[in-house]
């Protein structure tokens, strides 16, 4: 049995020999995050999988998220150490269900959630993360129907905020769901000089309560990391995976962070482990492969998302 430390040196030699590069998602274990060569939220990794001049891509996330790196580089070969590392939200929409609503609504333009398998980016207008969605969406021509998926709590924060005609595809995330405005409601209450920073996941993001509070805040994964560097604030309550907050303390070890519910764990992402990480640089295990056909489709909403 190797210890951390070997396995971690291991890592770093073989990924030197083979001109590999590590991207991993804030929701991977500590030890993942801390290894990679990018750590990064959905927007961020697609860009830099786009950007990188290494010849194997290792990602350490959920299985839609290799695919996307895979579509925008299909010349590089890229590795997820689980294959069956999925996604909760990406299952709660599938192609032919995307191909009926749009069908059903030919004058609508399709955004759909980078959460989402190749497929049903290949029915899709234009390709968001929790990052850029509301930018897209304000990008679309004034009067066009938008057809949002599969995540409905984004999908109501974007209708809330941008006041768009908006159809919302009724999927979520287990891990985000949870977070309701009760919940947020409380901390507040318990954390007087706290702000409070929720991911648009959570069922709370279109709740006025919650949205005209002053200490609340709803941003992407990468966004919450910028409000608690940014702010003079010492405290706040984290309400989205609980992995998020390696990076935060390690950012801000003078700062607290408090988790609003100690169940926020992305069990798909907590699958990564060095142990497997290791074993898909030593035997280029698992490559993702999108069939030529699905990719020059799925890669038109997710360049368009991209250039914005
Ligand atoms: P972001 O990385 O866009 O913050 O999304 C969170 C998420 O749930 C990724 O699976
Ligand atoms: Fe999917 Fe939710 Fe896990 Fe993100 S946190 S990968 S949306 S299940």
């Amino acid at each position: 049995m190797k210890t951390q430390e070997e396995i971690i040196n291991r890592i770093r030699q073989l990924k030197q020999e083979k001109n590999a590069v590590i991207l991993a998602h804030y929701y991977t274990r500590p030890e993942v995050q801390d290894v990679a060569d990018y750590l990064g939220d959905s927007l961020g990794l697609s860009q830099e999988a786009g950007k990188t001049s290494a010849d194997v891509i290792v990602f350490c996330g959920v299985h839609f998220m290799a695919e996307t790196a895979s579509i925008i580089s299909p010349q590089k070969k890229v590795l997820i150490p689980v294959p069956d590392a999925g996604c909760s939200l990406a299952e709660g929409v599938c192609g032919k269900d995307l191909a009926e609503w749009k069908q059903q609504n030919p004058d609508g333009l399709v955004v759909s959630y980078v959460n989402t398998t190749a497929e049903v980016k290949a029915y899709t207008d234009y390709c968001c993360t929790s990052s850029n969605a509301l930018k897209v969406v304000r990008n679309l021509p004034v009067g066009k129907k938008v057809l949002f998926g599969p995540d409905r709590n984004l999908g109501q924060y974007i209708r809330w905020t941008t006041g768009r005609d908006m159809e919302v595809w009724n999927a979520c995330c287990c891990v985000h769901q949870p977070i309701d405005a009760e919940m947020v409601l409380h901390a507040l209450e318990q954390y007087p000089e706290a702000d409070v920073l929720i991911h648009p996941e959570a069922s709370c993001s279109h709740d006025e309560r919650v949205l005209n509070h002053p200490r609340t805040f709803m941003y992407s994964t990468a966004g919450i990391l910028k409000h608690a560097k940014e702010s003079p604030k010492k405290q706040f309550v984290i309400a989205t995976e609980l992995g998020t907050l390696h990076q935060l303390r390690k950012d801000n070890p003078e700062k607290e962070f408090i988790p609003i519910h100690s169940d926020l764990i992305c069990t798909e992402m907590k699958k990564i482990t060095l142990e497997n990480l290791l074993e898909a640089l030593e035997k280029e295990q698992y490559e993702v492969h999108v069939p030529q056909e699905i990719r020059e489709r799925a890669i038109v909403p997710i360049q368009r998302m991209v250039n914005l």
